[in-house]
């Protein structure tokens, strides 16, 4: 068993949304690392269930706990958070992190599409940092740490719903973090260029010169490892040298 009680997140609670696979499920186990008990949800029962057995036993720790949410349904991230309150006691960190890439060409994205994707990527975090707000703002402080994408500066061909809901994120969370400052709600936003999973059926195998999962979740410990007088606002984070086609 690892020794997590010196961990800079030891005797800390966080919650992460789409913990089950690619860059959330590295965020939990990182976070986990460190001494942080940790609730994560995704949509799919049995992944979450599979990804909490598999991340106990990477992590060396037991106080990970995954709960089957939708993020877009108001009553889902309700029951996230009265899961999470139970299990942790007390909520310091949000990732918001759940995401999902639908991309076609603007002619081609029927409304489905279109929700689908502002729903999970901006109302979806919306709402998750409503409940966490909540608790925040009772308890005297808390960091909610937003995963966006360069696609929030960057508009790309077929990316016009994903665009949309990654650039919405990153006002919403600049006027977040301006509203709760004063509250000691901390408010990050990392934008990653391409990263190695399978976001958006991207197949695995030829991702080796992209960023991994990992290095994001490195990110996030750097953010929260931060002295109090310091905020580190928005991130940047690209492949050091993108695949070049030949
Ligand atoms: N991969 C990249 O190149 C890249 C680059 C920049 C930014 N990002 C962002 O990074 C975040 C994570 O992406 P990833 O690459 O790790 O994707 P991924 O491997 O597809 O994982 C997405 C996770 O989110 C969960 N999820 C999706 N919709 C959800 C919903 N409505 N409610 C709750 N959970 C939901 C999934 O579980 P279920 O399917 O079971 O719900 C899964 O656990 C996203 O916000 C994405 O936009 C990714």
């Amino acid at each position: 068993m690892r020794d997590m009680t010196n961990g800079f997140l030891s005797g800390k609670g966080a919650v992460v949304t789409g913990g089950s696979r690619g860059i959330g499920r590295a965020i939990v186990l990182a976070l986990a690392r460190e001494g942080a008990s940790v609730v994560f949800c995704g949509r799919d029962q049995q992944g979450v269930q599979k990804a909490v057995a598999d991340l106990r036993q990477q992590a060396g720790s037991q106080q990970i706990y995954g709960i089957a949410a939708d993020v877009r349904d108001p009553s889902q991230v309700e029951a996230l958070f009265r899961f999470a309150d139970e299990q942790l006691g007390r909520i310091d960190v949000l990732v918001n992190n759940a995401g999902v890439g639908i991309f076609r060409p603007t002619g081609d994205l029927s409304i489905e599409d279109w929700r689908a994707v502002i729903e999970t990527n901006l109302t979806g975090a919306f709402l998750c940092s409503r409940e966490a707000i909540a608790r925040f703002r009772r308890q005297g402080g808390g960091s909610i740490i937003h995963i966006s994408s360069l696609a929030g500066k960057h508009g790309i061909a077929g990316g016009a719903a994903y665009n949309a809901s990654k650039f919405g994120l990153n006002g919403m969370a600049e006027a977040m973090m301006l509203d709760h400052r004063y509250d000691n709600i901390r408010v990050s936003t990392i934008l990653p260029g391409s990263v190695a999973t399978e976001f958006g059926g991207q197949r695995t195998g030829e991702q080796a010169w992209k960023i991994a999962p990992e290095d994001i979740a490195e990110i996030v410990l750097t953010i929260l490892r931060m002295p109090e007088r310091t905020l580190i606002s928005a991130v940047e984070v690209r492949p050091a040298k993108p695949h070049r086609p030949s």
